[in-house]
């Protein structure tokens, strides 16, 4: 049983957290649900980064004090998390003493080493990015990428981070381990931006510019820039407790791949001495009419709207089966009623209730005793094994939009099975082997249910189990146990319909023609 350590981004919190926030919680808690199946004892943080000039400036537009406005706004971001079903362990704020601590010893540790030095700094910042800039990353007309909004040019004495000195030593770590970023390609974008020299890491900002963040050990004149302060929070937050630190994976947005996670933290491990994490993981963004949800910009959605309307499974279900994880997407709510319609409600929420309906109209409720298999049942089990075998290795490899695909083909096919052996004309027939066929079917489609909702567990957790209520069925602990085509149904008293997936109500004013 291995250590499986999975972090989220902490998510700032200058604004209500979005679709692309709640999605990042998704895909991680998917992840975290997978490798606690296959019996890896997991530990999965994700929290909120709290300080930062952006953070300060949203709290002044309210008026109100910036410790007052992070309370509030992270309230927001920790409530969403049982709205969609997220099995963190722990929940860690960038305010907290146990994390603050761990700033101030590391920097002074650093300090102590001689590793970072004062200098004057004359540059240009993202304040939405919370992100240095060069020169190298203006748009070819001299203007500033937009996703960088407003860009201001600074010159102050600061404290520096020797990074620079350790550009050979990332290059040749990278080389060493090609798949310490998920997807690969992300990896090479990031060996091509170390091909130009790296400036050292301004990791400060002095107080009267910037308040809201932790003072420097060394000198209480300024505060810790808030990059330096939030990639602690991965280890802060297991600091003092043994054997979690470092089997850890970052599940990250692709906008902050490069530098931060990619550049800045590996190097502030290294030279702290810490040993580094397994991997990065880097999705990509969920798109409004092709541009990326953000806080900033107003095109951002709601997804408690989502959930409240269609509950948190169809929600996970569709944010996993529609994002290829490392690409965009775009959101549309006509795409997720094409997923929701036609996989969930027709074809998992069909299979539930043909098998529900006939159970309890031909069999009184209790799954009989499959006879031996014929030709269609054979065919199906054959599917179940091929589907089960690529559904793992396609899971491990972060293809959970291929693996759900491959699961809802497994229930396209069993309900084309049910068509064929048409239960409901066998059930007219007296003959005896009619019968047995009949209780055959009924025994085929109720086993492969229970398979497939075993299968998308991690991806429906609420739903495989209220499946598994109205089957009579208690799964056991082993995973693995669970997904053999066998006999734990035989003799389980099932519910008589369970309505899983409603229609979605038409928008208000639209008749029905
Ligand atoms: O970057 N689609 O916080 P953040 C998908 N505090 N993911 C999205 C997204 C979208 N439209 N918009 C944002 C920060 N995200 C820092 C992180 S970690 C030590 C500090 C993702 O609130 C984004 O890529 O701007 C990031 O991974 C996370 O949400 C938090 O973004
Ligand atoms: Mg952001």
């Amino acid at each position: 049983m291995g250590s499986f350590y999975i972090t989220t981004a902490i998510d700032y919190v200058n604004g209500s957290p979005h679709l692309g926030h709640a999605y990042e919680k998704v895909l991680t808690d998917v992840i975290a649900r997978f490798r606690r199946q296959l019996g890896d004892r997991v530990h999965f943080l994700t929290g909120v980064d709290e300080h930062g000039q952006k953070v300060q400036a949203s709290a002044r537009q309210r008026g109100i004090p910036p410790q007052q406005f992070a309370d509030e706004v992270s309230a927001e971001f920790r409530a969403l998390l049982p709205k969609l079903s997220i099995s963190n362990d722990d929940f860690i704020r960038t305010t907290e003493e146990r994390h603050k601590k761990v700033v101030r010893q590391v920097l002074q540790q650093l300090f102590d080493k001689g590793e970072i030095y004062k200098a004057e700094y004359q540059g240009f910042y993202s304040t939405r990015q919370e992100q240095f800039l060069q020169e190298k990353d203006r748009n070819p007309d001299g203007t500033w990428p937009e996703i960088f909004g407003e860009v201001t040019e600074i010159t102050e004495s600061n404290y520096f981070f020797k990074l620079r000195q350790y550009q050979e030593w990332l290059v040749g770590f990278l080389a060493a381990h090609e798949d310490f970023i998920f997807p690969r390609y992300r990896q090479k974008q990031v060996l091509e931006f170390l091909k130009e020299p790296l400036n050292d890491l301004c990791i400060s900002r002095p107080r009267e510019r910037l308040e809201w963040g932790i003072p420097l050990p060394f000198d209480e004149a300024y505060v810790t820039y808030v990059w330096f302060d939030a990639l602690l929070n991965y280890y802060s937050a297991v600091a003092d407790q043994p054997g979690v630190w470092p089997a850890a994976w970052h599940v990250i947005g692709k906008d902050i791949l490069v530098p931060p996670h990619a550049v800045y933290w590996p190097i502030m491990l290294h030279a702290a001495g810490l040993p580094l994490p397994g991997g990065i993981i880097a999705h990509g963004w969920w798109m409004q009419s092709g541009s990326k949800m953000s806080k900033s910009t107003g095109n951002a959605l709601n997804p408690l709207d989502l959930v409240a309307e269609f509950g948190a499974d169809a929600f996970r279900y569709f944010l996993i089966r529609e994002m290829n994880v490392g690409q965009d997407s775009d959101f549309t709510r006509e795409q997720f009623l094409v997923r929701y319609n036609s996989e969930l409600a027709n074809n998992l929420g069909n299979l539930v209730n043909r098998t529900l309906n006939m159970t309890t109209r031909f069999a009184a409720g209790v799954v009989p005793a499959a006879g031996p298999a014929e030709d269609l049942e054979r065919a199906l089990q054959d599917l179940w094994t091929k589907t089960r075998d690529e559904f793992i290795p396609l899971c491990e490899g972060f293809q959970f939009h291929t693996a759900l695909e491959r699961a809802m083909f497994f229930l396209t096919e069993t309900n084309a099975y049910i068509e064929k052996r048409a239960p409901w004309k066998l059930g007219k027939s007296a003959a005896p082997s009619d019968q047995a066929l009949l209780r055959t079917a009924l025994a085929t489609m109720a086993e492969a249910l229970r398979l497939a909702v075993a299968l998308i567990q991690h991806v429906t957790p609420g739903t495989t189990e209220k499946i598994n209520a109205v089957l009579g069925y208690t799964p056991g602990p082993v995973w693995r146990e669970e997904l053999v085509w066998g006999t734990k149904l035989t003799g389980a008293t099932v519910a008589p319909a369970l309505v899983l997936f409603p229609r979605p109500a038409p928008p208000a004013g639209e008749k029905k023609g």
